[in-house]
């Protein structure tokens, strides 16, 4: 009988204070996180990389994850477009906040919205900082993405071994942050209007890579021997904090291998050539491009130059699938929807490629409510075709040539360019971004082909 009373005992405390222990230990996470946090929270990086973590501070700082909030366009897109478009737009208010759940997140999390303006040196300028990842224990729900992750800020920092000694925190073993779905929750991004308009990670994970056991880490954190820290034990595989994208030109060249030929190997002016070019993705563990798909373009440009120097350009062959305008470079006005925030309803858009008209471009256009192609992820209310080129997928595409009758005779050498750009011109331009615009090479080959006389 006693027995069984102090089973009853024990039963009805865990009844009344398991809700409440449950509770207490459920940390809010995405939209419901804001203001949650303060920042003296959080670590400055100053203080993990001054002494110990020089390494892997040197390399934060120079890469765009200690940038996220301070780069230019950053700025310019959140303060210039973001801010005053949720100010006036109840659809997509929830933006003002949003951005630095993923930009800013300990700005986020403090609750400070919009932070001060980077020149205000404030501590949103951290970005996403050493100790916001390292304090990470997972997030909610079963995809990630929109800033879903679970921030638990404090003495416990996170990493992938949880060895080593240090004076200033207790070091813990993190599974979670050693996967896919870590980056994954930044990301991967939802618009307001229920659309993937950034899909990094899941893209990966629907890719060969993932497949094979091979994460993001893998490439853009690649492990070397040395050590962790100053005070720290040496290890063969230290994970760099390198974090190399798109704005390493390094990182993108070479992305796409080309190569290409002709049907013929001599032909007649008059007659008609027809070059293949064959692209294959050996580089990127999603597509190609990924991330900012709004912003970025990759377009390939042929042209044929004959013995006398006389330049042709080839426009690209069209294949006739849904949506393929969109993947041709042509001189229509796109991006109307940027007159929101510039109070101006009738803005007439801006030239959508800024390319060699005819050029194929790889990318995936984006679209506002009204049907019109934006590069407001946050405006975007349906995608159309995808046409970008994904892991180790290739891709082919043929250029019809008929031979001008006074082309001249001798070798005729034809060039196939690829080419990347991070923002399309006439956008960067417009916004006072140029070095967005910078053209950067990915890959090159030609072939040449007899005229007769
Ligand atoms: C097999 C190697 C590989 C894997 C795996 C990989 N990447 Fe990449 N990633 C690249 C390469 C190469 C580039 C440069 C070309 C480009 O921009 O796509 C790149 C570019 C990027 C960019 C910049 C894209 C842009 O246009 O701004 C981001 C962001 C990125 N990767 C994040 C990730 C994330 C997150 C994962 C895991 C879900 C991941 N990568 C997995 C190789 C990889
Ligand atoms: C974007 C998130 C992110 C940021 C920012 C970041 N780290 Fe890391 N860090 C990681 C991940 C992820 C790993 C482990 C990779 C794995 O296991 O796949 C890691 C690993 C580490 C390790 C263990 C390395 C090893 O191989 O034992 C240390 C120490 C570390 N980070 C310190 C820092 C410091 C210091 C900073 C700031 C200068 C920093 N991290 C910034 C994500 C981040
Ligand atoms: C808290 C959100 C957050 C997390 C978590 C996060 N990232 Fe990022 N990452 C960003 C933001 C924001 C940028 C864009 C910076 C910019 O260009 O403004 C970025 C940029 C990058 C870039 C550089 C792209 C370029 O254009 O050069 C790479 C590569 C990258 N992240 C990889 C990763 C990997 C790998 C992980 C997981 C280990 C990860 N990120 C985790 C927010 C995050
Ligand atoms: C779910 C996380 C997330 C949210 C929310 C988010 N971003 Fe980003 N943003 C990223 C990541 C990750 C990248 C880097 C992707 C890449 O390199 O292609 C990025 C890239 C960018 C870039 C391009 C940076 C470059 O150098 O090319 C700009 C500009 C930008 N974001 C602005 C915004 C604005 C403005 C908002 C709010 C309307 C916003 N972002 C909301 C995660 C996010």
């Amino acid at each position: 009988m006693r027995q069984s009373g102090n089973h009853f005992l024990l039963l009805l405390t865990l009844f009344i204070f398991s809700p409440l222990v449950f509770l207490s230990a459920q940390v809010k996470a995405g939209e419901d996180a804001l203001g949650t946090r303060s920042y003296d929270d959080y670590d400055k990086p100053e203080f993990c990389g001054t002494s110990c973590h020089t390494d892997f501070y040197q390399q934060w700082k120079r890469a765009m994850m200690s940038q996220a909030y301070t780069h230019k366009w950053d700025e310019v897109e959140y303060f210039k477009l973001a801010v005053p478009h949720a100010e006036k737009d109840e659809k997509v208010a929830g933006v003002k906040a949003g951005c630095n759940g993923c930009h800013a997140p300990i700005s986020f999390l403090a609750g400070d919205v919009p932070p001060p303006l980077p020149s205000m040196n404030s501590r949103a300028n951290e970005s996403v900082s050493c100790d916001f990842c390292h304090t990470v224990t997972g997030f909610q729900g079963d995809i990630p993405y929109n800033f879903n992750y679970i921030s638990e800020p404090g003495n416990v920092k996170y990493g992938p071994r949880g060895t080593g000694k240090s004076p200033e925190h207790e070091i813990a073993k993190s599974d979670f942050i050693s996967t896919a779905e870590f980056c994954g929750t930044c990301h991967n991004e939802m618009s307001p209007y229920g659309v993937w308009v950034k899909a990094t990670q899941l893209e990966w994970k629907e890719g060969p890579y993932s497949k094979q056991g091979v994460k993001c880490q893998n490439c853009h954190m690649t492990q070397t021997e040395g050590y962790s820290s100053s005070m720290g034990n040496k290890y063969p595989d230290v994970w760099q904090h390198l974090f190399h994208g798109a704005h390493d030109p390094g990182k993108i060249r070479g992305t796409i291998e080309l190569r290409i030929y002709p049907d013929i190997d001599e032909a007649e002016p008059g007659e008609t050539v027809k070059f293949t070019v064959v692209l294959f993705n050996q580089k990127t563990g999603h597509k190609f491009p990924t991330g900012s798909v709004e912003d970025r373009i990759v377009w390939l440009d042929v042209t044929a130059t004959d013995a006398e120097g006389n330049v042709y350009h080839l426009p690209v062959d069209k294949k006739g699938f849904e949506g393929e305008e969109y993947t041709i470079a042509s001189d229509v006005l796109a991006y109307q929807d940027i007159g929101i925030a510039l109070d101006d309803p009738n803005f007439k858009g801006l030239q959508r490629d800024g390319v060699p008209l005819g050029d194929r471009i790889f990318r995936m256009p984006y679209f506002d409510p009204q049907g019109r192609m934006t590069m407001q992820q946050w405006n975007t209310a349906s995608l159309g075709v995808d046409y970008r080129i994904g892991p180790r997928e290739t891709k082919t595409e043929t250029y019809t040539f008929d031979l001008p009758d006074d082309i001249a005779p001798g070798t005729l050498t034809v060039k196939a360019v690829l080419n990347y750009q991070k923002l399309v011109k006439p956008v960067a331009d417009f916004l006072g971004v140029p070095e967005e615009a910078e053209i950067i090479e990915v890959n090159r080959q030609t072939t040449t082909l007899e005229i007769l006389e």
